[in-house]
């Protein structure tokens, strides 16, 4: 059983260490806003430090889950971040959705130290951290990787290297282009079935079943329906992931005309105080023009 450490206990992380618990691994947390690393406690066992430093102390593997490239620098650099506290050998694991820039910016830091570090960004939504059925995409070294892999392992469906750091963000990337275009899809053709004054429930449960199918039709096309949008995987979120796509294809020069209109659906949804509703809520731009 290896030691662990997880910083970012939020709507990812609190569940995810809580599987590396379950596990049997030994894990010490550390969150930003303390009484929610002492309910992490309270329920798993463990421990709570007061830094990231201090958490990733001795630690074989230390994995980070926050917001975006500032919370990631906030929490692994300078005296407090996870790699002063960490040891050579050791393994930094970060599971948040961020730039590619950033996984290589602690890549090249952790490999200076002596450290491994991977870019893991994770596909599958708070019901997939709670039932520890994640999608991780991950980049880095293969040696490091297959180090690390068993652990992630504890709340992981899937874990793939995709390539050196900066890999498994680019893969998170394509991940939300090809959502954004789906969902758009979804609502164009959700709302003119309501339009067309045809039964929901019977075409979704008929054409989930040919070539239109998808996770979101599967998952999402009721709900948006019956116009229920106070849930899911927030419309803040996403834009922050499509801007970080958006940037990296002014790098690349991969034109994505639909993924910055959607982008500015998206601004119109937050206009609408949305900015917490599900993804799906492009629907509402549509049925209440
Ligand atoms: N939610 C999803 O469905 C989902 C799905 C896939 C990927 N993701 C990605 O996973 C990451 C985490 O998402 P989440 O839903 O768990 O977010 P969340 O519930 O908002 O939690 C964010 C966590 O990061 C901590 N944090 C943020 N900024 C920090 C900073 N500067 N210093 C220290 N700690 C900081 C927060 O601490 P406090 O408690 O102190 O605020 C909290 O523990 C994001 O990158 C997100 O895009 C989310």
């Amino acid at each position: 059983m290896a030691k662990t450490a997880f910083i970012g206990l939020g709507v990812m992380g609190f569940p995810m260490a809580g599987h590396l618990r379950a596990k049997g691994h030994e894990v010490t947390v550390f969150n930003r806003t303390a009484p929610r690393a002492a309910a992490w406690v309270e329920k798993h066992g463990g421990k709570a430090a007061r830094t990231p430093a201090e958490a990733a102390r001795g630690a074989d593997f230390v994995f980070i889950c926050v917001g975006n490239d500032a919370d990631v620098r906030a929490v692994s650099d300078g005296n407090d971040g996870a790699l002063a506290g960490m040891t050579k050998g050791a393994i930094l694991v970060d599971h948040t959705t961020a730039s590619a820039e950033v996984a290589r910016e602690i890549g090249d830091k952790a490999k200076a130290r002596g450290i491994g570090f991977l870019d893991a960004p994770v596909s599958g939504g708070q019901a997939g951290a709670e039932n520890g059925k994640l999608t991780v995409m991950v980049g880095g070294e293969e040696s490091v990787f297959d180090r690390a892999k068993p652990v992630i392992d504890s709340y992981a469906r899937a874990c793939v290297l995709m390539g050196a750091n900066g890999s498994g963000q680019l893969a998170k990337m394509v991940n939300q282009i090809c959502i954004a275009g789906v969902l758009q899809g979804l609502a164009e053709g959700m709302n003119f079935a309501a339009k067309a004054g045809l039964d929901g429930a019977r075409l979704i449960e008929t054409i989930s079943k040919g070539a239109a199918q998808s996770w979101q039709m599967e998952n999402r096309a009721l709900t948006m329906l019956a116009g229920k949008f106070d849930f899911g995987f927030a419309v803040d979120w996403m834009r922050k992931d499509l801007s970080i796509c958006l940037a990296e294809a002014q790098r690349n020069k991969a034109r994505l005309p639909l993924t910055a209109l959607v982008d500015q659906f998206y601004v119109q949804v937050q206009a609408r105080g949305g900015s917490r509703w599900d993804t799906s809520s492009l629907m509402h731009l549509l049925a209440n023009d």
